[in-house]
């Protein structure tokens, strides 16, 4: 079984033009590769501009696609008016707008200062809500229509973790934005949908959230039932499938790719893998047992 391998055909994306937030690193420069690999051309943001022009050179050269890097921090909408200026003079028309920048750290939320708190929500909720509201704006204003959003959201938007607070109340806001807009401007010919990934590892997210010795103690492919991480191709294509044409009937919907991670902290008896399979036969019999009795 190879899940690495690419799934769309070719051209999947071509004359497709792409905005994606914090695109220089991690799951955003995985997926813009992919993008870009599949015609479509790229304007990715991140607030370091050396990163992200060293990586634009870098996919051009790979790809043979047109890579844009421009700075900005999600967090400033005027930032965001004038990166989406910019994009639209390098690209011309921006047909999807994928919103994967990210901030998150792990602590105990008592620990977290007001504005440890805020940095997150700003560059998670706020930060999609002002690409969202600048670009939506622009293209119901300019009458563009067939246009898609694509947001990166996680498993804990809706069951909320311990730990990381922050992070998952704007997760779950960006959720709701997510499927409310999905209707509210389904009218102007904007689909909204969302990926929530389960562990799919990058060098930044993991030495943050599984720092020194952490990665060994909670080795996060054990969570999962199908006993692995996930490879940034399998994200990569599925949201290449989301951002295309081939999706036109979906909208508003959260897509979980974990390998079954999250059902499996949901289940109450989830537990009873543990159980091997010579102790099933007591069990077994001792539940008869007490049934005849
Ligand atoms: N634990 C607790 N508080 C923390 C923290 C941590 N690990 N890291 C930062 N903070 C606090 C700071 O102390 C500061 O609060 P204060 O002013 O009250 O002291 C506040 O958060 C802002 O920190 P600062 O470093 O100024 O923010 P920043 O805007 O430069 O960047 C991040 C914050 C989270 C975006 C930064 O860690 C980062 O660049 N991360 C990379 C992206 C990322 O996290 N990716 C993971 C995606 S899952």
């Amino acid at each position: 079984m190879d899940f690495k391998a690419k799934m769309l055909r070719d051209d999947a994306l071509k004359g497709k033009n792409i905005v994606v937030t914090g695109g220089g690193s991690g799951l955003g420069l995985s997926m813009t590769r992919y993008f870009l690999e599949l015609g479509a051309s790229v304007v990715i943001t991140s607030r370091n501009l050396e990163k992200l022009q060293k990586a634009a050179a870098e996919l051009e050269e790979e790809t043979g696609g047109k890579c844009v890097p421009l700075q900005c921090d999600v967090r400033h909408y005027e930032e965001v008016e004038k990166m989406l200026e910019q994009a639209h003079a390098s690209l011309g028309e921006i047909h999807v707008l994928l919103n994967n920048a990210a901030g998150n750290f792990i602590s105990p939320t008592e620990r977290l200062s007001s504005n440890a708190f805020d940095t997150i929500i700003d560059i998670v909720l706020k930060g999609t809500k002002n690409c969202t509201l600048a670009l939506g704006k622009y293209w119901i204003d300019k009458k563009q229509s067939e246009r898609t959003v694509l947001n990166i959201v996680t498993t804990y938007a809706w069951t909320g973790s311990a730990y990381v607070v922050p992070s998952a109340t704007a997760k779950a806001g960006v959720l709701a934005m997510t499927r409310s807009l999905a209707v509210e401007w389904a009218k102007y010919g904007i689909r909204f949908n969302a990926i929530a990934p389960g562990p799919f590892p990058t060098k930044g997210a993991w030495d943050r959230l599984l720092p020194g010795d952490l990665k060994e103690k909670f080795d996060l492919a054990k969570k999962v039932p199908l006993k692995r991480v996930g490879d940034h191709q399998e994200l990569a294509n599925l949201a290449a499938y989301l951002v295309s044409d081939f999706s036109h009937y979906l909208n508003g919907e959260v897509i979980t790719i974990d390998g079954g991670e999250w059902l499996k902290g949901a289940g109450q008896f989830n537990l009873l893998e543990m159980v091997p399979e010579e102790m099933w036969d007591m069990l077994e019999m001792m539940i008869k047992s007490k049934k005849q009795s």
